[in-house]
């Protein structure tokens, strides 16, 4: 079997591909990825020299570039993670999270579409989304795969288009899918722009932590590798044309997060206790600011017997040592474009 995976040098796209291409040495692994700001091939380096392994640098919105790559390889199986993912980026520069995750997943769907014609025998295009695609919830309430779509920022706006086009394929043209809509995750890898890695950053940097609003905002909390093993589980054994929502059961407020990890950075920085709590700065909300998103991950758990494997105390002792030891990482994509993003979101001239 050939399996393209998109993004594979993101964040859940290299635990995803180092995962599949470890596990299932007869399976041939494809990572088609851009490299923009959020990929980065020291991400794979457990697995770049595998002879199953394949990287290609390229862009999915590169209409011709991309059914070239089709007509040469024939996926069988395609896992698009390939997105622009962060809510605070869409805010400033809608048009490139449409042209990324809209155009370019219906380039994709296109020349799979193309490939395979009308003989779709044990093919799958696998399209990894969000729970952001649901909106907000209120105090109360689940996310579940029949809650309406019903979302608020560019970013989960362009992820509930791709969604419906991936579905609208299903059922145009009969091609098999499986959709995932999953919630935060956290874990190694993840580029210091998301929360959790972020005040990680700052805190070593003794920077200021900055909470939006007043920080009562609830996200549920799933570890990484967690959710690599929710998307093998349901790339093989997933119904066609059906959506499964994967979650942490794992709810927090901001505020209560952020002061459980200034309390291990603490302890693992041996600073006094309290001293990173002294960071936190209230600043400016997000403008349509998601009150709070929460998920049922009954159905996977029922049908295909996945559950999280770590708690979140352990998932995030894992996380905090990764980058305390992987602090040249950390410096590499923390330099030169970084700063003047992190200055122009936070408001700092210096
Ligand atoms: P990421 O931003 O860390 O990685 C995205 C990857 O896609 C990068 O390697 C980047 O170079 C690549 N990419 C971007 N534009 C591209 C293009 N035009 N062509 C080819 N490659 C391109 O994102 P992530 O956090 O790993 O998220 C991966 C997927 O999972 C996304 O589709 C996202 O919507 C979804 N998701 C993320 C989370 C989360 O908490 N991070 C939760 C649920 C779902
Ligand atoms: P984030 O990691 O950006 O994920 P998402 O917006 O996709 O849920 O943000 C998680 C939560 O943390 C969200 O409620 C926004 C909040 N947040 C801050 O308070 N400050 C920050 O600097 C960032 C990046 C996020």
């Amino acid at each position: 079997m050939t399996i393209l995976v998109t993004g594979g040098a993101g964040f859940i796209g290299s635990h995803v591909l180092t995962l599949f291409v470890e596990k299932y040495p007869e399976y041939h692994v494809y990572n088609l990825d851009a490299l923009t700001y959020a990929g980065n091939l020291e991400n794979l380096k457990a697995i770049e020299s595998k002879p199953n392994y394949t990287f290609i640098k390229g862009d999915i919105t590169d209409e011709t570039f991309i059914n070239e790559l089709f007509q040469k390889h024939k996926f069988d199986r395609v896992i698009h993670l390939a997105a622009e993912s962060h809510v605070d980026r869409s805010i400033k520069d809608p048009l490139a999270f449409i042209k990324t995750n809209i155009l370019g997943t219906t380039i994709l769907l296109n020349a799979f579409k193309d490939t395979w014609k009308n003989n779709f025998k044990d093919k799958l295009f696998y399209h990894v989304s969000t729970d952001e695609v649901y909106g907000t919830l209120g105090q109360t309430g689940l996310f579940t795969e029949t809650t309406p779509y019903d979302p608020n920022s560019p970013y989960s706006a362009s992820k509930a288009s791709s969604d419906h086009i991936v579905r609208s394929y299903g059922e145009t043209y009969n091609m098999p899918y499986v959709i995932t809509n999953c919630s935060n995750n956290y874990g190694q890898n993840q580029f210091p722009e998301k929360l959790i890695p972020l005040f990680i950053n700052n805190i070593i940097n003794r920077e200021p932590l900055p909470v939006y609003g007043n920080g009562d905002y609830t996200r549920d909390w799933l570890y990484v590798k967690d959710h690599a093993i929710a998307i093998d589980l349901v790339f093989h054994k997933g119904k066609n044309k059906e959506t499964y929502n994967i979650g942490g059961f794992n709810e927090w407020k901001n505020i209560d997060l952020v002061k459980v990890l200034c309390q291990q950075m603490d302890t693992k920085l041996c600073r006094p206790s309290g001293d990173s709590e002294k960071l936190i700065t209230f600043v400016t909300d997000r403008p349509g600011h998601d009150l709070r998103y929460a998920i049922d991950a009954s159905k996977i758990k029922n049908e295909l017997g996945w559950e999280p494997s770590v708690t979140f105390e352990e998932g995030l002792t894992i996380t905090i040592d990764w980058y305390l030891n992987n602090d040249v990482w950390l410096k590499n994509v923390t330099s030169g474009a970084y700063q003047s993003y992190y200055n122009k979101q936070y408001n700092k001239n210096t």
